[in-house]
């Protein structure tokens, strides 16, 4: 039974804290590693230095259990758990190619150092493809216990927004392994998914470790492609929601991730397809993915097109301009500005000489500590006073249910851009505004 089975998350950021909190909301004894104590007695009352809902109650309820508990010690967790999960960071490298390993790698030494016995070290970073091979010889050739610890590779596909369900009710679960004790170990730790119908596919490494950026390689694609097709409507007068619907209405095809707009920003989708990129470089087979590179060419385009249409919504010129950008996070219900579109776009407007307003449902605080030379609102309307133009950038709820006739009565000039293609043009124009989208006519 699941109880038998003690559980180490080491490394509890996004991806650790989730983790460390649904395994032990699942029954198991958990000790997650964290080498921050302020940090770790944040986590501790459910504190998250970002917004994930649910997750906070979920902690504080598996550390009141006393299921869950958090410690810096490394050698603790070797003598704690039988399964450890690596849940580290792999940022991008600071010359901008490829992920940097470094946390990953210390993480599997220093924990290799303690392993006196038999224990199963599982991956579950973001990693480029052969990583796992090379963790497998650290951790067997520097842990006292040999070949009793074993390596396994477990990737992660949780959505910020999501991360609770999609860590309790995965879509589906891939373990690499080299044996069969790994591949029972990992049913085990997963059985309340399994059982659910979750399908497991167990396969080696290099499939393992593929399967996460291909997946995320794959729905930047359509999200690249459906905004390639943008452009293709801008010069036609094609509108590209109907499109998108229409051919999402093949199930080959399908209609999520088919929304064009302002593209993809966050944490995950642009840093892996360049380290994807970087990769298949290295592994001399540049020309397979010579096309993520223009994936993501298409996708900063979209940056660079929504301040063109503001250039000429304002009559040709931006300097001295106010405008009021609604969104600052990556997407909605997230207050994560990780290579965020909006927030991008609204800085290169600051740049370029405009009065930049920003509103954002959670994401003002970040978007504050990062761009301090910005003005920030706490309201839509005090955001949108006087401002020449309006631009819609990160489509929270909250802005769909904005009234134009109201908000009208605030600006100086009713002009908006939907860089999301989700407001409702026709009350937009009823109300008597310029309504410019990034692919509707
Ligand atoms: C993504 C993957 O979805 C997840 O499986 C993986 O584990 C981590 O990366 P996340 O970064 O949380 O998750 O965001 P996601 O919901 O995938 O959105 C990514 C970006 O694409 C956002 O900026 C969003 O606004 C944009 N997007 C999404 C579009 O522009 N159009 C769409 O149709 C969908």
């Amino acid at each position: 039974t699941v109880e038998h089975v003690k559980i180490t998350v080491i490394g509890c950021g996004y991806l650790g804290a989730t983790h460390a909190a649904c395994m032990a909301a699942l029954g198991f004894e958990v000790l997650g590693i964290e080498i921050d104590p302020t940090r770790r007695s944040a986590l501790e009352r459910g504190v998250l230095p970002f917004f994930e809902p649910g997750l906070p109650e979920l902690l504080v309820e598996q550390v009141e259990s006393g299921r869950l508990r958090f410690s810096a010690d490394i050698a603790e967790a070797a003598a704690f758990g039988d399964v450890h999960f690596v849940c580290v960071g792999t940022p991008q490298r600071a010359d901008g190619h490829g992920a940097d390993l470094t946390y990953v790698e210390a993480a599997v030494t220093s924990l290799a150092a303690h392993l006196t016995g038999p224990a199963l070290v599982v991956g579950k970073s973001t990693v480029p493809v052969g990583t796992a091979e090379r963790l497998q010889e650290i951790l067997q050739s520097q842990s006292p216990a040999g070949d009793q610890v074993e390596l396994a590779w477990n990737p992660e596909f949780l959505r910020e927004g999501f991360a609770v369900k999609d860590t309790l009710e995965p879509d589906r679960l891939v373990f690499g392994v080299r044996s069969e004790r790994a591949e029972a170990t990992l049913r085990e730790v997963y059985s309340t998914a399994i059982d659910g119908g979750c399908p497991v596919v167990v396969t080696d490494f290099p499939t393992a470790e593929l399967v996460k950026v291909a997946a995320n390689s794959f729905l930047a694609t359509k999200i690249s492609f459906i905004n390639a097709m943008a452009e293709l409507c801008d010069v036609t007068g094609a509108n590209v929601v109907t499109l998108a619907d229409a051919i999402g209405y093949d199930e080959r095809i399908g209609r999520k991730f088919l929304n064009a707009g302002l593209g993809f920003g966050g944490g995950c989708l642009p840093k892996d397809i360049r380290a994807f990129t970087a990769r298949a470089e290295e592994l001399g087979v540049k020309d397979a993915l010579r096309f993520l590179h223009e994936i993501d060419r298409i996708n900063l385009r979209r940056r660079k097109r929504v301040i063109k249409i503001a250039r000429k919504e304002l009559g040709g010129r931006l300097p001295g301009k106010r405008i009021a950008i609604l969104g600052a996070a990556f997407k909605p219900n997230s207050d994560d500005i990780r290579d965020s579109p909006a927030l991008e776009v609204a800085h290169t407007l600051h740049e370029l000489g405009v009065h930049v307003t920003v509103h954002d449902v959670e994401a003002i605080e970040p978007a504050r500590t990062k761009y301090p030379d910005l003005s920030y609102a706490d309201t839509i309307e005090e955001a949108c006073a006087e401002a020449d133009l309006v631009m819609h950038l990160t489509e929270w709820l909250e802005y769909r249910a904005v009234d134009p006739a109201k908000l009208g009565e605030v600006v100086a000039g009713k002009r908006m851009i939907d860089g999301r293609n989700c407001l409702d043009i026709d009350a937009y124009r009823e109300a008597g505004w310029t309504i410019r989208s990034l692919g509707r006519p």
